[in-house]
This record gives C-alpha cells, sequence and structure tokens, in this order.
C-alpha cells in the first residue's frame, strides 16, 4: 500500500541531497511531489523521472515569486528544504555578503514559503509541514556562528508555528541532521571539492536517504499523531565539535 497515496507535497530544494533523496521517497509512497529550486535543468530530469511530480521554478528568497507560485498550489504537505551554508570562519573575518545569503535562504526563505503555502492549509483545516533544521539548531561550533545562527532561527520557527497554529489541524516537524553527505560542503566551500570531501573523512555521515526515511515516517503517521522533532546523528557523531574518524 502507498501511505501517500494522491497526496500532493511541495519539496523546496529538491534538485540536491537530502530534498532530491525526499521527493524520492515521497514518490515511492505515492505522493504528487511538487518539485521547487532554481537549477531548472535538474527539475526538468527529476520531473521526467519521478511519476506525478511537476516543479516549479523558485529562488525562494524572492518573497513575491513564492506567493505567486506557491500560493496557488492544492497542497497536503510541504518540506520546507532549501538552504545551504557559505564559508566557515570568525564573525571578526566574516563576509556580510556570505551572512545575507544564508539569512535571506535559511530564514527568510523558509518564512516567504511559510506564507505563502499556510493560508490554503489553514482554511481547509488540514496540512503537514516539516521543516529542515539541524543540530546546528542545537548547538553551535567553531566557525559556524551565522549558519548555527539560522538554524537556531528555524527551531525558533518550528516552536511558533506550533503555537501559532494550534487547534487548526496542521501537523509541523522539525527534521534536525547532522552530517549528511550532500552538496552541503561543496557549496559552502564554492566548489573545493578537497576541502568538502575533508568533512566526511574517515567517518561514516548520513545518506540523504536516510533523513528522507525519517521525513516519510513523520508524514505517514495517523492524522492524530504529530511528530515533533527528529534529531538524527551519525553514529559517528556524538556532538557538533565532537566525530569519530577511523584510519
Ligand atoms: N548536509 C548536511 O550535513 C545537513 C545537515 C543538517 C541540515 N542540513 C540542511 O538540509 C537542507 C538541504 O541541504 P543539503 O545538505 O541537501 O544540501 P544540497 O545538496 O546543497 O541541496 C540544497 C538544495 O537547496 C536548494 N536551494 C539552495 N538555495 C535555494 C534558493 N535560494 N531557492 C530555492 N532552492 C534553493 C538547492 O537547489 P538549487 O541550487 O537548484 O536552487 C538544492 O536543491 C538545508 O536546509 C541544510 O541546511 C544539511
Amino acid at each position: 500500500m502507498q501511505r501517500l497515496h494522491e497526496r500532493r507535497i511541495l519539496v523546496t530544494g529538491a534538485t540536491a541531497g537530502i530534498g532530491e533523496a525526499t521527493a524520492r521517497a515521497l514518490t515511492a509512497e505515492g505522493a504528487r511531489v511538487v518539485l521547487a529550486a532554481r537549477r531548472k535543468e535538474r527539475l526538468d530530469a527529476l520531473t521526467n523521472e519521478l511519476a506525478n511530480s511537476t516543479a516549479v521554478e523558485l529562488d525562494v528568497r524572492d518573497a513575491a515569486a513564492c506567493e505567486r507560485v506557491l500560493a496557488k498550489l492544492d497542497l497536503d504537505g510541504a518540506v520546507l528544504n532549501a538552504g545551504l551554508g557559505r564559508g566557515m570562519g570568525s564573525i571578526q573575518d566574516g563576509n556580510v555578503d556570505e551572512w545575507n545569503e544564508m539569512l535571506d535562504t535559511n530564514v527568510k526563505g523558509l518564512l516567504h514559503t511559510l506564507h505563502a503555502v499556510l493560508p490554503p492549509m489553514v482554511a481547509r483545516g488540514r496540512g503537514d509541514l516539516v521543516l529542515l533544521g539541524s543540530v546546528a539548531g542545537r548547538q553551535v561550533y567553531p566557525g559556524g556562528n551565522v549558519y548555527c545562527a539560522t538554524k537556531h532561527a528555524v527551531r525558533a520557527i518550528y516552536e511558533s508555528l506550533r503555537l501559532d497554529l494550534a487547534g487548526k489541524r496542521i501537523r509541523v516537524t522539525t527534521v534536525d541532521p547532522g552530517m549528511v553527505l550532500t552538496d552541503f560542503s561543496v557549496v559552502r566551500f564554492r566548489g573545493d571539492q578537497e576541502r568538502a570531501a575533508k568533512v566526511y573523512e574517515n567517518m561514516t555521515p548520513l545518506a540523504p536517504s536516510d533523513v528522507a526515511d525519517a521525513i516519510v515516517f513523520a508524514l505517514t503517521r495517523p492524522p492524530h499523531v504529530n511528530v515533533g522533532e527528529i534529531v538524527l546523528w551519525p553514529t559517528d557523531q556524538a556532538s557538533t565539535t565532537i566525530v569519530t574518524r577511523r584510519k
């Protein structure tokens, strides 16, 4: 039995990593997935491959575009995953443009998406939201400052949604992973593959499909069950600063 049969679920940041794995897993459960991201050729390739999927080209930093494109979708659920890290260093040596890109995407982009998708869900009295937080929203680490601040903000938004949506029959979940092997570090270090590979050297990170599994779990519980917070660590990661590397 396909547990998400015919449910229409938006996935932002669906062209890579956790978002792509989630789109695949939701499709396998019978959902009609709406993929959103900026890279059109990747969106086209995925919609060709995934049954019952459609795509919208969207930069979540653009509030007007989020309203225009997302508000009219008749969604049963949304996985708010689009996000990125940029750089890693001290605040005193930080790059303001990188800070703005992280804040605009991870915090404001999340809010733009919520503002567009929530009103129809509230009107219908039904809907599921899954936010991609991070263990960086629970613990900081050296050089993580602004990225960690954005993920702490995601956690505050998760807690706020639970209060704002009380009694509205909308379930809200935050999925907070530790290290996941995706393009995240390549993007963070602007294409420096060697530096990105070092992040996962001699340890076993989570796979994007591990996170997708957790999202499917939350979305397939009975309507009276709201899975609130899922924290997923690689077994080799004890905290944001303690990683066991095996030679
Ligand atoms: N990897 C980890 O270790 C890890 C751990 C905890 C949490 N997370 C979180 O998981 C989420 C997904 O990251 P990932 O690891 O899967 O990274 P990824 O492989 O780099 O994927 C990021 C996705 O976000 C999309 N995106 C970025 N900026 C966007 C924008 N302005 N508008 C729309 N889409 C945008 C990208 O698509 P386009 O470039 O095509 O727009 C891409 O599909 C992020 O929120 C990240 O903070 C990651």
